[in-house]
């Protein structure tokens, strides 16, 4: 009799991290240690950082993917995922979504398919992205999965951001050099590089993580049929885009500032003979006016930057709820049930304000609704049953203990309640 083999299933990351203690995900760093001597510097090599695979292997029951090869040819084809299908000899790329049929078989040679933001997809990759929280939500980007025939990969590149490479199925042989030569093969539909020169190889068994900084030319092969790779990656986005996402907020704001309302005046304008030229007194009155705005203290500015890391992805689709609870039946589920962000939600924290996909939604609301965001912002989880009992008992270990005082009672669920709105939007989902 064959014995079906098991998925490895990741738990979720706890709600308090804990920074100190030694993590095998991190080769038994603290992620402490490994903010300090890796983050952005240089590459680490942990084998067995996830240890269930290998404890299950030499126990005889190799475990599998937590995600099957049908589930991800599904999620390319579904349209609701940005997926990618790479080719390698020739070098090609198609977009998804795909036709079951456009999808080679595992058992080929040369292909591989990368699909983005599975977080959103299927509960273990949520759970694995848990895990690196201890890194800015503002930095992290998503949680992408290759699936791959043997000799697939996408070719020897060098990525902007930082990325953790976990060997989830089948193994991968990995290269990476340190090289500042990163001139492109041009005529080609992927950024390759011309000349790799290895200077390290790996083969990376299922459980085994590979962290790569920005900027280190790298190159995976598949060794085996239906190889996955989850790849959690960064968001690196320049100076010049925060800057100008946060200009813009900055300018639509201006709308609400009356004292811009105030019409250019030049009551000593001399006569000129030189009409076509624009007068140095407008140039002053305007250098004055942005002076008196100060933008890089001035909170739509910061705030808009903020807002701007906390929206969403493009090809994020939030539904209303069905059936859609009235504010007074949401408030009642309440005592039972949680809040939890939609897996496509982003949430950031600035000062006070709390940034939903893009909005301010503390922002006009009463004390117990700020705190239930930030703990939303925080823990992804806001239960009042909780907040309750926290309140009442300060020693009780629960997950929002330390962000409650006693005097803060839960929020009252009205129509213009921003966690009501958020509810509608289908950005939090009840659990
Ligand atoms: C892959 O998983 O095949 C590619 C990931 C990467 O190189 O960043
Ligand atoms: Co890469």
């Amino acid at each position: 009799m064959t014995k079906t083999r098991s998925r490895y299933q990741p738990p979720k990351a706890p709600a308090t991290l804990p920074l100190d203690l030694p993590w095998p995900l991190l080769g038994n760093l603290s992620p402490q240690l490994f903010m300090r001597r890796y983050w952005h510097q240089c590459p680490l090599l942990v084998r067995q950082a996830i240890p269930a695979f290998a404890l299950s292997k030499n126990a005889g029951f190799p475990l599998l993917s937590p995600i099957s090869d049908k589930a991800l040819f599904g999620y390319a084809c579904d349209g609701l995922s940005e997926a990618r299908l790479v080719e390698a000899k020739p070098w090609r790329l198609h977009h998804g979504p795909f036709k079951k049929k456009e999808i080679p078989a595992t058992s080929q040679r040369d292909w591989t398919l990368l699909i983005q933001g599975v977080e959103a997809r299927h509960p273990a990759a949520a759970h694995v992205l848990s895990w690196f929280r201890f890194i800015p939500d503002a930095r992290l980007d998503d949680l992408m999965i290759s699936i791959a025939g043997i000799g697939g990969g996408v070719g020897p590149h060098v990525d902007s951001y930082d990325v953790f490479l976990i060997q989830m199925e089948g193994r991968r042989r990995w290269k990476i050099s340190g090289q500042a030569d990163l001139g492109l093969r041009p005529h080609l539909p992927l950024k390759i590089l011309a000349r790799f020169k290895p200077e390290q190889e790996w083969v990376l068994e299922p459980g085994d993580l590979l962290y790569l900084p920005p900027n280190i030319a790298h190159e995976g092969v598949a060794l085996d049929d239906g190889c996955q790779t989850w790849s959690v990656g960064f968001r690196s986005p320049s100076y010049r885009e925060l800057l100008s996402e946060g200009l813009w907020r900055l300018a639509e704001s201006l709308e609400a500032d009356p004292a811009l309302a105030a019409i250019y005046a030049d009551p000593n304008q001399e006569a000129s003979l030189d009409p076509a030229r624009l007068p140095t007194q407008l140039e002053d009155e305007i250098r004055q006016r942005i002076q008196s705005l100060s933008f890089d203290q001035n909170p739509s500015f910061i705030n808009g930057i903020a807002a701007y890391l906390s929206e969403p992805k493009p090809q994020a689709i939030f539904t209303p709820p069905d059936p859609l609870l009235s504010p007074r039946a949401l408030g009642a589920s309440l005592k039972k049930r949680a809040l939890v962000p939609h897996p496509q939600t982003r949430l950031l924290i600035r000062n006070e304000t709390v940034f939903c996909n893009g909005d301010a939604v503390t922002e006009g609301q009463d004390l117990a609704t700020i705190k239930a965001w930030q703990t939303l912002a925080q823990h992804h989880h806001f239960a009042r049953e909780r907040m309750q009992k926290s309140s009442k008992n300060k020693g009780l270990s629960t997950i929002h203990a330390e962000e409650l005082d006693g005097s803060v009672n839960p929020p009252l669920i009205a129509k213009n309640n921003s966690l009501y709105e958020a509810y509608c939007f289908g950005w939090l989902l009840l659990q």
